[in-house]
Parts: C-alpha cells; sequence; structure tokens
C-alpha cells in the first residue's frame, strides 16, 4: 500500500542544523532557497536522458531477490541498496518505471514515498547527512514491462515464451529494479533468483549456488566488480547449461535456449580463443566471469554486453560475439560519463572486429574502412558525427557504430600499427572499472603518441559531414 505523501521531516532537518552554529545556519538558511540543497535531483544532468540516474548519493551495492513465475509473468522483488549521500538528503529519486511499490525503508525505518513518472521518490525519517552511508529497502511486484527507447526498441523485461530477455541498454533497468539508472554510478551487485523448477535464471558473475525446493529453483549469482544498472540481466529461459573455467581461470557459464543450440555452439565454443585474442590487445579481461546468454527472443532484435555474460536474443555469430565481447573492456569496465559518448562503445567494439577479421583471414581493417568510405555524402553513415549524435533516438545509428570505428581506423593510420594497441590498451587500463569520456580518450592519445591528434580526432568524431580522406598524401 503507498504511503502518503508527507514533506520532509522536521526532526531530521533540525538533526542536520544542530550541528552548525546558530548564526551560520541561519545565513545558510537565507543563503539557499528552502529544501533547494537537501533534495537529490531528480537526474545526474545526462543531455539525452534526462531523469536517469539521480542526484545526492552513489550506491556502492545492489542487493536483489526476485521471483518471477514463467507462467502469469508476475515478478515479487526486494530490491536492497546500500548507499552514500554526497549531499544532505531530506529527499532523493530511485528509477523505478512500472510496478507497484509496496514498501520503502531506509536504514530500517519504514520511509515516506511517492511515484513521480520514472521517479520513485524518497523521504527517509530521518533527513541523511553528507557522508552518511545508508540502505534503502524497496518491495515491489508486478508484470514488468518494458520500455520503448526513442529508437523504438524494447528496452528491459521483455518477456518470452519460455521465461525473460532481461537486457537494460539505455534505460531498461528500472523496468525490473528500483535503480540509480545510469552508468555513471557503477556498484556491485548480489541476485538471488527464483523461478520454477526446470527454468534458469541468469544474472552476472559468478554463480553461487542453485537450491530446488517445493517446485521452484533458486540461483544465487554475485557481480563484483563495479557494473552499471544498464548492464545488469536476470534472463530467465529453458535453457542449456555449461560451466568450465579457462585456462587463465575465467569462470565461464554459457546459458542457450535448445532451440538456438545448433547454430550458437560452433560460435560459443570461440569464447575462450576470443578472450584470449581480446586479452592479447586489450589487456587482461577485467572480469573473472564470462559466458553467453542465448536467448529465443523475437521480438528484441539486438544483443547487448551485459557484463560478464552477453545475451543474444538468438544465436549470434562470430562477428557479434566478438562485438560483445570487446565490450567487456571497451563499456563495461570503462563505463560512459553520458550517452552522448557513446561511441566510445559502439566504435570501439566495432572496430575490434574488424581487427578480428584482419587478424582472422578476413578483409584488413584498411579494406573494411574503405568500403565504407566509398559511401556517397548523402548515406546515413554520414548523417551525424559519432561523438555527437544529437539525441537519445540516434545513439545505436550507423555512424556511431561504423564512423566511430572509423575514427580509430583513422587514429591507427596517424599513430602507426605499433602505437596503436598501447592507445587501447592504455585506455582499458587507465580507466579500469571507471568512467571515461572522449576529451580524456584524445588527451591520453596525444599524450602517450607526443602527436597532435586532436584535429584528426575531432574531424571524425565531431564534424558534421563526410571527413576528408585522412592520412593526406601517401594514402592509399
Ligand atoms: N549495445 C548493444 C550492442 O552491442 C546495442 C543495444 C541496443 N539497444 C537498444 N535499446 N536499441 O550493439
Ligand atoms: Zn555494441
Amino acid at each position: 500500500m503507498p504511503a502518503a505523501r508527507r514533506t520532509p521531516s522536521a526532526p531530521g532537518r533540525i538533526g542536520v542544523l544542530a550541528t552548525v552554529p546558530v548564526a551560520l545556519a541561519a545565513l545558510l538558511a537565507t543563503a539557499t532557497p528552502a529544501a533547494a540543497g537537501t533534495t537529490g535531483a531528480a537526474g545526474v544532468g545526462d543531455p539525452y536522458f534526462p531523469l536517469a540516474g539521480n542526484g545526492g548519493y552513489h550506491v556502492s551495492h545492489y542487493d536483489l531477490t526476485l521471483r518471477y513465475d514463467t507462467r502469469s509473468r508476475h515478478l515479487d522483488g526486494r530490491a536492497v541498496l546500500t548507499a552514500r549521500a554526497s549531499q544532505p538528503l531530506t529527499r532523493f529519486d530511485l528509477d523505478l518505471s512500472g510496478l507497484k511499490v509496496t514498501g520503502v525503508t531506509v536504514d530500517h525505518t519504514r520511509a515516506a514515498y511517492r511515484r513521480d513518472g520514472q521517479e520513485l521518490v524518497i523521504t527517509p525519517r530521518h533527513a541523511l547527512r553528507a557522508g552518511q552511508r545508508f540502505r534503502v529497502t524497496v518491495t515491489y511486484d508486478g508484470t514488468p514491462k518494458p520500455v520503448t527507447d526513442p529508437d523504438g526498441s524494447p528496452d528491459g523485461w521483455i518477456a518470452t515464451d519460455d521465461g525473460a530477455f532481461v537486457a537494460g541498454e539505455p534505460q531498461g533497468a528500472m523496468t525490473w529494479f528500483p535503480a540509480d539508472n545510469h552508468p555513471l554510478d557503477k556498484a556491485s551487485y548480489d541476485f538471488t533468483l527464483t523461478v520454477p523448477e526446470g527454468r534458469t535464471a541468469v544474472a552476472n558473475g559468478v554463480l553461487l549456488g542453485t537450491r530446488t525446493a517445493r517446485g521452484t529453483t533458486t540461483f544465487r549469482w554475485h557481480q563484483a566488480e563495479p557494473m552499471a544498472a544498464y548492464l545488469a540481466t536476470a534472463t530467465i529461459g529453458a535453457f542449456k547449461v555449461r560451466q568450465y573455467t579457462t585456462r587463465d581461470g575465467i569462470r565461464v557459464y554459457d546459458a542457450v535456449d535448445p532451440r538456438e543450440a545448433g547454430a550458437a555452439e560452433p560460435v560459443l565454443r570461440q569464447l575462450p580463443a576470443v578472450l584470449a585474442w581480446e586479452s592479447g590487445i586489450f589487456g587482461p579481461y577485467p572480469f573473472r566471469a564470462a559466458g553467453s546468454i542465448v536467448d529465443r527472443a523475437p521480438d528484441v532484435g539486438y544483443a547487448l554486453e551485459t557484463q560478464t555474460r552477453p545475451v543474444y536474443d538468438s544465436a549470434p555469430d562470430l562477428d557479434t560475439l566478438v562485438h560483445e565481447t570487446a565490450h567487456q573492456w571497451f563499456g563495461d569496465s570503462v563505463s560512459l560519463t553520458t550517452w552522448k559518448d557513446i561511441w566510445l562503445n559502439e566504435g570501439f567494439a566495432t572496430y575490434a572486429s574488424w581487427l578480428y577479421g584482419e587478424q582472422h583471414g578476413g578483409p584488413s581493417a584498411q579494406q573494411t574502412f574503405d568500403k565504407l568510405y566509398a559511401r556517397p555524402a548523402g548515406d546515413e553513415l554520414w548523417a551525424y558525427p559519432p561523438a555527437d549524435p544529437g539525441s537519445g533516438a540516434r545513439i545505436f545509428g550507423t555512424p556511431v557504430y561504423a564512423r566511430g570505428a572509423m575514427a580509430l581506423h583513422a587514429l591507427r593510420r596517424a599513430v602507426g600499427d605499433r602505437a596503436f594497441p598501447h592507445l587501447l590498451r592504455a585506455w582499458a587500463a587507465e580507466h579500469r572499472s571507471g568512467h571515461g569520456t572522449t576529451a580524456d580518450f584524445i588527451a591520453l592519445c596525444e599524450r602517450l603518441t607526443g602527436k597532435n591528434l586532436s584535429g584528426l580526432l575531432r574531424t571524425w568524431l565531431y564534424a558534421p559531414g563526410k571527413p576528408a580522406r585522412p592520412g593526406g598524401a601517401g594514402t592509399p
């Protein structure tokens, strides 16, 4: 039952101010409009997704306990978030789309809450101090509904004939758990997923254990390395499962819809080789777990690089496996700071598959580049620049993937084949488990090569229209 609307609790406010000398408190009170400094913002300020994420705190851990009935499509959830306030908070938001909230506590004390679109607005009984650690528990249930992205794709918890395909880029995490739903805030995760016996629930990271009782099976997963909410999954189906450990000690868990197994198996078998090849170029694999989830989800239309274990809507081809695996370095370990920088994910993953092709008997990256470059000025490839797509509807468009990869190829031509992999490796190492921006990447390239590269990169990344052919004289 939803709690009544309430204004921030007076005792909490007094608690905050009591530590401040009275005269200073009076000064602060007149200097800032009432409550403005103590209300967490509804978003982190992303230009394309203004309500994504929230202000005023950071989450360090999510503990998600979910029970899903694959027949009725009913989800029962409890999310426990461990967070830390980055400012005084009388009120803060989580992102949650649909579902019914049945209770919220902050540090085990019942909190007031209300829904406002995708914002779950929480007013704790006691205001939080800047720097204070706190724990929020949200219980909720209902039938999850995917959101429709600006590009028209379904995103989030997408029911299938035997379970659910769960992928959340860029917004869908909030369709199945309350989150600080922006890649700026990364956290570790625990998942306890209960599904009907015979179904398998696959999340990120390492499988801690399973237990079957009274017709249901519970799967416990642990994702230790920090993860953006959009990369979380809890995909459910009647899967065939295989587990093994690679020579590098990476724990692999594959879950495959039997109807896709024939086409998927030869590709999934390549994963250890792809991980080893990518590690050779990008540096050590950033996670302790890996694997693939191959579902049959005809309504989805894409795969996602869910952390440690990409999820595919049908049997992937090798190129797609290489792409999603490269995202583990570029996108998952090194995260975006805003969705505008999406080329740092998609351009890099696309270029990884060009490189893979080049070194495995396919066309050279130069040939792939040339073929794309031959497209006329009016082609969609040149419709907008990759590092400034202009809207959330364009973040998964051809310019982001293909021209983003072309920008990396132009960079490679400028710095040479020897220096180029060092840049990729340094990017992955310096921002491992963290974040990066396009400006950071350009600065890193210039710092490590001593070359002036910003003209070239800015043209390929930011200039409208078809760039002049890179390399000048001597370029084939
Ligand atoms: N990042 C995914 C990839 O590897 C694409 C996700 C597309 N998502 C969407 N909502 N359109 O290419
Ligand atoms: Zn991608």
